[in-house]
């Protein structure tokens, strides 16, 4: 790979409207690695992000707030970068969708768009709020689902059942604003021909810039068939009013891409100490290589929509989109009701930004599969990766060099074989970083710290320094291991960098770099140990932990932040995109069994819980905690059957582990468990 790439890298654009989240951090956190590992290698890399300003539920939240949404957007926007600041998270510059360049650059593209002929303009008839006098994204009506008749759905998608279906269809439909009967109102709307660029997005899936199952996804939306993308809305809203209307405006996902070349735009006047000119900014981007850092679930509209504006636009396309999957803590999807949403300042409220950071990237592959935050997890494995592993190494080695040799380093290795196998790894490394499979990295450097550890292990220096004639023996393991510590500290540079400057200023000398670290650093006196990490006990994770006692079972999905994410069905929309649906496969996962309840006691302490010990067939009796004090006694439960998911991995609470989850149903009025004809035995499973 050569070094005069030019790199270009973003991150998704924050909505406007909340705060960040561990979930939003795990993409700032694997970009940001991304960059800093370029640089390391001495490539030109930008990293660029801004916050998505526009849209209805921004209007909707200021409003609220009883403030203007510039107000808002203002507030807001101190808050992310703070917050990304203190995750170590470094952008050449964060901008926002809110700005006179994205402005001129949205209404460019739409004119390119226009002028091209891409542009239809068709009446449409939607949902209307006789009271707010809004049109209702499908997200804001809610009603009761036509085909299971769950209570209180969404206008797009039934949370019960996974229906797809138009909000006209809900039965009883209200609006959620007002609780008002939406009424039917006709509009002219302004959409995109997506389909013009069907075989350009053919083209897109070839060139290498998606990953393999977003390849498979686009395919799928290709051979299904594009239809026009609803770019307009009508006032009331907060964005860019569309040239040549009175009060139609973008929708807020035409302009947020846009975000991504306005921001570019906004550092490169920054960098070049000049205004450039709108087509100087097009003509740079097309000079770079940009990669695009997203979630899984904005996939639509950077995989298609995207690249289809750029297209128009005569604008080079992305060179990599890497997609991630979606963060859960503790195995469940994030909710502020279960207790389980953890904000990016509640969490530094509690513990080091690096320790997420390392988490992450030990986690993190070049997938789209979703990652678990296990606070126990992660408890234990920073406590025995980074202090018990990597600090280690240093901590053990230098104190000893203080003691006794005036902290100087010898002038020569000892093993310099072994110190070349550390650097040869370097290139394995540094490979999987480029390929951002950022878990193998990190495999690979604590396997490298254990051969560290190793050595101290084998060559005792503790026992060197008994002797005063052994110093100079003494000197050579201790400058051996420190220069073996400093090779790894220059290997996770990317991912703890904060660290990596603690220990540059420890040991004095260049850098750290890659290239820095292939000369040993020998014949100086480094600065006196100082603690550089600390353990992580059980009461700094206590307060970001769930409480409890909560109920095992699945529950509710978490209210929807608002409607801008998910396509409405005017929109180009394919059905169970991004609507939480699920194949048979990934049910076949859930193994869920025949149990019969062999005991139910109270607990001490737990007004939720019951314990139950569960025959499932499997000669030996299983113990889980259940929500259903209320509604059961735990006598009427002794020999009833229950159906039970016999494949849950096992999950600590303050009772002891619970091995499982009793299925019920329940909303809030009552709970029922779910009951098995008689005949059934423990142990059948449920298909
Ligand atoms: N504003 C849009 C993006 C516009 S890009 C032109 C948006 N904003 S968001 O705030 O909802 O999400 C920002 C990024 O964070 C997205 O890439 C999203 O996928 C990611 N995540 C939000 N919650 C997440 C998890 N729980 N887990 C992992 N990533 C998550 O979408
Ligand atoms: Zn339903």
């Amino acid at each position: 790979m050569s070094n005069d790439r030019k790199m270009l890298v973003t991150s998704a654009l924050p909505y406007a409207n909340g705060a960040i989240h561990l979930g939003h951090l795990v993409e700032y956190i694997q970009t940001d690695i991304f960059v800093r590992y370029q640089r390391l290698r001495g490539r030109v890399c930008y990293y660029v992000c801004a916050d998505d300003t526009h849209g209805t539920p921004i209007m909707l939240k200021a409003e609220a707030d009883g403030v203007s949404p510039e107000e808002l957007i203002a507030k807001v926007a101190a808050e992310h970068i703070r917050d990304f600041s203190d995750f170590g998270i470094r952008f050449d510059r964060f901008g926002s969708t809110h700005s006179d360049e994205n402005r001129q650059l949205a209404e460019d593209f739409y004119h390119k768009l226009r002028d091209a002929g891409h542009i239809a303009v068709r009446t449409i008839e939607q949902a209307f709020d006789p009271v707010k006098q809004l049109f209702l994204p499908d997200r804001f009506i809610k009603g009761e689902c036509p085909r299971c008749h769950a209570a209180d759905q969404y206008g797009d998608s039934c949370e019960a059942c996974g229906a797809t279906y138009a909000p006209h269809d809900l039965i009883n439909p209200v609006s959620a604003l007002s609780g008002a009967t939406p009424i039917t109102k006709s509009s002219e709307h302004y959409f995109f021909k997506l389909n013009d660029f069907a075989a350009d997005l053919k083209a897109f899936t070839r060139e290498g810039a998606l990953q393999p199952e977003a390849c498979h996804k686009l395919d799928e939306w290709l051979t299904a068939g594009l239809t026009d993308w609803d770019i307009s809305r009508d006032a009331p809203y907060f964005g860019f009013r569309i040239p040549g209307t009175e009060d139609k405006y973008f929708y807020v996902w035409l302009d947020a891409p846009v975000g991504y070349i306005a921001t570019f735009w906004q550092l490169r006047n920054e960098l070049e100490g000049r205004r450039l000119s709108l087509s100087d900014i097009c003509d740079q981007w097309s000079q770079y290589e940009v990669y695009h850092f997203i979630g899984k679930d904005i996939l639509y509209f950077h995989a298609l929509f995207w690249p289809a504006m750029l297209q128009a636009a005569r604008l080079a396309r992305p060179k990599s989109i890497n997609a991630h999957g979606f963060l859960t803590v503790n195995g469940k999807k994030m909710s502020k009701s279960r207790g389980t949403f953890i904000t990016a300042r509640a969490y530094l409220d509690c513990l080091p930004p690096e320790y997420l950071r390392y988490y992450f990237a030990a986690k993190l592959n070049a997938g789209i599969e979703d990652l678990d935050l296990n606070l126990d997890d992660f408890r234990a494995r920073i406590n025995s990766d980074l202090v018990g592993k990597l600090v280690n190494i240093a901590s053990r080695t230098s104190q000893l060099l203080a003691k006794y040799l005036d902290n100087a380093l010898s002038d020569t290795l000892p093993d310099t074989t072994l110190y070349q196998e550390f650097l040869l790894a370097g290139q394995t490394i540094a490979g999987h970083y480029e390929t951002r499979e950022y878990s193998r990295a990190i495999k690979a450097i604590m396997d490298l710290a254990d051969r560290a550890n190793r050595y101290v292990d084998e060559t005792r220096p503790w026992e060197m320094a008994r002797a005063v004639q052994r110093r100079a023996e003494l000197q050579q393991v201790c400058t051996q291991a420190l220069n073996l510590f400093r090779v790894l500290v220059a290997y996770l540079k990317p991912v703890l960098p904060q660290t990596a400057t603690s220990v540059e200023t420890l040991l004095g000398g260049p850098e750290l770099t890659f290239e820095s670290v292939k000369t040993p650093w020998l014949g100086h006196t480094i600065q006196p140990y100082t603690h550089l990490m600390r353990r992580i006990e059980a009461s700094d994770i206590r307060p970001l932990m769930p409480d409890p006692e909560t109920p095992t079972k699945a529950e509710s999905a978490d209210p929807k932040a608002g409607p801008a994410k998910a396509p409405t069905a005017s929109q180009t929309q394919t059905p169970g995109e991004d609507l939480g649906l699920i194949t048979a496969e990934d049910f076949g996962r859930v193994d869920l069994r025949v149990a019969r309840v062999v005991n139910a006691e109270y607990l001490e302490g737990a007004d939720k819980l019951l314990k139950l010990s569960l025959d499932l067939g499997e000669g030996r009796i299983r113990t889980v905690f259940a929500g259903i004090r209320h509604a059961y006694p735990p006598e009427s439960l002794v020999g009833r059957l229950v159906v039970c998911v016999a494949n849950l991995k096992p999950r600590k609470m303050r009772f002891g582990v619970s091995e499982g989850m009793v299925l019920a149903a329940s909303d809030g009025t009552g709970l029922f468990l779910v009951n098995m004809d008689a005949g059934a035995q423990p142990g059948m499973k449920i298909r």
